[in-house]
């Protein structure tokens, strides 16, 4: 299933028959992200979903993401190219958990992570994203306790720059971002010390990254935290020779893109998700051809979830 001469041309008429708009996540495989409309990241693929005027969305990304383009856009047709394609940091929580946490902790405000099911999203009140969950942390009010879920990394990234004592992290993690560890991030900082480091808050890593930085191993101000399309962003302008980029593969892909005179090298390169790389060529085009996987969100659900995607989406950059 790989992505043959003419192709691209195949998956534009496709998509122009179908109305369709193909959107993709900064993780997607080379020959995804460069055929689609839109590559980037979950916030500003949100946005796009929500604003898009296309009657078909297809999503190429993970399960969840499809769900938020459908509960931010009931009427219209969402498809995954391969509904197979899951999260292991969206299984960390279920809704009935998350319904016993919030038992524990009555008038908490529950900040989920978009990383999570459509059931998840309708017990919560804000969603984030990596792009804005400090602002998302930040715009509730300090005597609020709040439950941040479901990724400990992100969590204790959020904790430590808005300092709130009163947010409670639940245990999650992503199996490809936690497989990054502090020791293979520490031991290329010190062979390249002139690199920038960009470090997605998903990382085990991160908080090795600020070490070292705490530490005087690596100069503060080139250590970065930050979400994919933070990562491209600081791309375009760094002034550096070459960067560490502790995140999934996917990334190099639209930060060599962003600028050729760089080196980006991964900080771990078998830091691959296989959910996302499920959705290959033959499966999109099957998906423009044949109208599935169509993605469906129940309408209580989607009602219930509405608003805390809404906020998420208003927020921050
Ligand atoms: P962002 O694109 O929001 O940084 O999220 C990364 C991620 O892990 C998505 O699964
Ligand atoms: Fe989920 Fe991790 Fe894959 Fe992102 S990289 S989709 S968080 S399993």
């Amino acid at each position: 299933l790989t992505a043959g001469p003419g192709w691209d041309d195949e998956i534009r008429r496709l998509a122009r028959e179908r109305d369709a708009v193909v959107l993709a996540h900064n993780y997607q495989r080379p020959e995804i992200q460069d055929v689609a409309d839109h590559t980037g990241d979950s916030l500003a693929l949100s946005r796009i979903a929500a604003a898009s005027d296309a009657s078909t969305i297809v999503f190429c990304g993970v399960h969840f993401m499809a769900e938020t383009a459908k509960i931010l856009a009931p009427d219209k047709t969402v498809l995954i190219p391969d509904a197979r394609a899951g999260c292991s940091l969206a299984d960390s929580i279920s809704a009935d958990e998350l319904r016993e946490w919030k038992s524990e902790h009555p008038g908490a405000v529950v900040v989920s992570y978009v990383n999570t099911t459509a059931a998840v999203k309708a017990e919560t009140d804000v969603c984030c994203t990596s792009s804005n969950a400090v602002e998302v942390v930040a715009s509730i009010p300090e005597d609020r306790e709040i439950l941040f879920l479901p990724d400990q990394f992100l969590g204790a990234h959020v904790k430590r720059i808005t300092g709130r004592r009163n947010l409670h992290i639940w245990a999650g993690e992503c199996h490809v971002h936690a497989g990054i560890n502090g020791a293979e991030l520490t031991a290329q900082a010190q062979a390249d010390p002139e690199a920038d480091l960009f470090v997605h808050p998903e990382c085990g890593c991160a908080t090795s990254a600020l070490y070292l930085a705490g530490a005087g191993a690596v100069p503060a101000d080139q250590v970065h935290i930050l979400s994919t399309g933070g990562m491209l962003d600081a791309a375009k302008n760094t002034t550096k020779r070459s960067v560490l980029v502790a995140t999934e593969v996917g990334m190099l892909h639209q930060l060599r893109r962003a600028n050729p005179d760089v080196a980006f090298r991964a900080v771990n390169d078998r830091a691959s998700c296989g959910y996302m790389k499920m959705i290959t060529p033959g499966a999109l085009t099957r998906a423009l051809r044949e109208g599935r996987d169509e993605v469906h969100v129940d309408l209580e659900t989607a009602e219930r979830a509405r608003g805390a995607v809404r906020r998420m989406i208003e927020i921050g950059r």
